[in-house]
């Protein structure tokens, strides 16, 4: 069978994808009733309304416990992203639907097997985001040891993707003999319809910007501040390019979308308003110990923005300042942005009556590649 495109390696235009509906809270550490749950129901309805209006990728958020905070809310209940992802793939027809997976808590071999399984049961659409890990109370929930080091980290997340890419195109059995791992007699099919699939890797610190530039088609970083943006997107991608590699940035952003900018504005002054503000200082706190994906001088800004939408961009106001926000990332060198709304379901239809065209007229997005 021909694959279908993959819109993630198919066209130039800004992609647009959908962040963390699989997490209840989704982005947002709020405790409004009206909040994300997560269910299962309510993630499949949601990703055929992005692929009816067509945006470009599905990326959930590879979670195995939550945020303690006032309540056990945030991202409490959280469904599984590589089996998440065959179920939307299966019920999607083109938009690409990627995995969220830990390199230490994901055996390499399995990995390849689930992923090359994926992008059969999507005819070529799906993707990986590799996430080489921060959260140290997650891995000790699962017994694992979170390295100190970040180049012990990135060291054991190269040899796993080498694994992986390996074992998408080698024909032979092979034996592997690594710093971490030592496999035997080892080989996987089906490959993925094009021997890999697109890779998105999140991280800020300078290893996990060298391992994007080595591996990944996508680094996915927070834009904190659109000047300092600009700097940081052009380094990544030139440093990529001296490698003959090309690399894009992708960002990720909170929306709230109204017909008036008062009406948004207050619906954002009312659920941020109504955080869980424990778990905000619990969620900062843990980012500066183990990560270093946001700035570390910028806090004051971060915790309202973790509050908002776990640090994303705000896209807060009517669909022209929505539209002019995305213009802005898109000007900062981006190459897309994901999306996150209190409650996914209610709000992203009226995002994408009113945004996506006025994207499509300022030639940002055309409506397929
Ligand atoms: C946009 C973005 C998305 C991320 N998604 C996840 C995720 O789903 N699960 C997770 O455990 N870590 C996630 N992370 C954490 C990163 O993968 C990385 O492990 C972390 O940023 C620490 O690496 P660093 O110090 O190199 O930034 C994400 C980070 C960013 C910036």
């Amino acid at each position: 069978m021909t694959p279908k495109p993959n819109l993630m390696l198919a066209s130039d235009r800004f992609k647009l994808g959908i962040f963390s509906a699989n997490c209840s809270g989704g982005m947002s550490i709020t405790k409004v009733p009206e909040r994300w749950e997560a269910t299962w129901d309510d993630n499949l309805k949601l990703a055929q309304m992005a692929d009816e209006a067509g945006l470009d990728f599905l990326l959930p958020v590879a979670r195995w416990i939550g945020f303690p905070g006032e309540e056990l809310t945030f991202m409490k209940s959280v469904l599984e992203t590589t089996t998440w992802a065959a179920g939307l793939l299966a019920s999607t027809k083109d938009i690409t639907v990627i995995t969220t997976v830990h390199t230490a808590a994901n055996n390499p071999v399995v990995v390849a097997k689930q992923v090359a399984t994926l992008d059969q049961i999507g005819h070529g659409r799906a993707g990986i985001n590799v996430v080489a890990g921060w959260f140290k109370p997650e891995y000790e929930a699962l017994g694992l040891n979170l390295p100190s080091e970040h180049t012990v980290r990135y060291g054991y997340a190269q040899e796993w993707l080498d694994i992986i890419l390996k074992l998408w195109t080698s024909e032979e059995r092979f034996d592997w003999d690594g710093t971490y791992f030592q496999l035997k007699d080892v080989h996987s099919d089906p490959k993925p319809y094009r021997g890999s699939v697109p890779i998105l890797n999140a991280g800020g610190s300078p290893e996990g910007r060298g391992y994007a530039v080595r591996n990944a088609n996508y680094l996915f970083t927070p834009a904190i501040d659109l000047s300092r943006s600009i700097t940081e997107v052009q380094q990544v991608k030139d440093l990529a390019a001296q490698q003959n590699r090309k690399l894009d940035v992708v960002t990720f952003s909170h929306c709230v979308c109204r017909p008036t900018e008062q009406e948004a504005q207050d619906y954002y002054k009312y659920y941020v308003g109504e955080s869980d503000w424990a778990a905000v200082d619990y969620v900062v706190k843990m980012q500066f110990a183990t990560a270093q994906s946001f700035p570390h001088d910028l806090l004051a800004l971060i915790k309202e923005r973790m509050a908002a939408g776990h640090g994303g961009f705000p896209l807060i106001g009517s669909p022209t300042q929505v539209a002019d926000g995305i213009e802005a990332l898109h000007k900062a060198g981006f190459a897309g942005t994901t999306l996150s709304f209190v409650n996914y379901v209610e709000e992203f239809p009226y995002f994408a009556e009113t945004v996506l065209p006025i994207l499509e007229q300022r030639g940002i997005r055309t409506i397929r590649p």
